[in-house]
């Protein structure tokens, strides 16, 4: 799919105030920090679209972009941030779960996961989280210019030995780098073929 145009829509602090519109919509979940807003500037290829930071924590909000005029991208914020503290960290889940269960246009959750680190509990129960209320949803493995082509196999093959051990049927996943855009055509291909169905 090519990308004619993409500009921010609106930031909500409540799920219940996202845009009054029927249009698809895909949004990015993960861990503070795996890469979330620079992967939807790597995907419409405009620098600078979603805030991005090398400080974690650094999206608070749900920000929606509209894509060619008929599907958005969602940004949210990310979850597991230690420093945000115990009340924070509460408030960040709620308005998470609130807008994953509540919004009907969400058509599909791109779970994002570091394709650096073994597999982590806190991205293994919110997948369950995920079975459990039946959200469609598949994963990104971020970063992967940051591990050579030997290590990024071997990681990425861990993973899935142990989703194999936790799910019976396996996500689809994606391999993304945001730095040399790695895995583009992959994610916009399948968001153009969920519209297109
Ligand atoms: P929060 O909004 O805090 O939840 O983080 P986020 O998931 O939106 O992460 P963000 O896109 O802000 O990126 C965090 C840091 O990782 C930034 O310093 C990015 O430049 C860096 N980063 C993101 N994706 C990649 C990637 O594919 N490769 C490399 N090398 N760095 C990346
Ligand atoms: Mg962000």
């Amino acid at each position: 799919m090519e990308i004619l145009s993409a500009e921010f829509v609106i930031s909500n602090a409540e799920a219940s105030k996202c845009p009054d519109s029927n249009l698809p919509e895909y949004a990015f979940i993960g861990r503070s920090n795996v890469g979330k807003s620079s992967l939807i500037n790597m995907l419409t290829k405009r620098k600078g679209l979603a805030m991005t930071s090398a400080t974690p924590g650094k999206t608070m909000l749900i920000n929606h972009f509209i894509v060619n005029d008929n599907w958005y991208l969602v940004d949210l914020p990310g979850y597991g941030y230690a420093r945000r503290g115990k009340a924070g960290q509460e408030g960040i889940r709620t308005l998470i779960e609130d807008y994953i269960l509540e919004r009907e246009q969400m058509t599909n959750l791109f779970l994002l996961i570091d394709s650096r680190l073994e597999p982590q509990k806190i991205d293994m129960e919110f997948m369950e989280w995920l079975g459990e209320n039946g959200v469609p949803f598949a994963i990104i493995f971020t970063k992967a210019d940051k591990l050579t082509s030997g290590k990024l196999k071997d990681n990425i093959n861990r993973y899935v030995r142990q989703l194999r051990d936790q799910w019976e049927e396996l996500p689809p996943y994606f391999i993304s780098s945001s730095e040399n855009k790695l895995g583009r055509m992959d994610i916009l291909d399948y968001i153009e073929n969920i519209n297109n169905s």
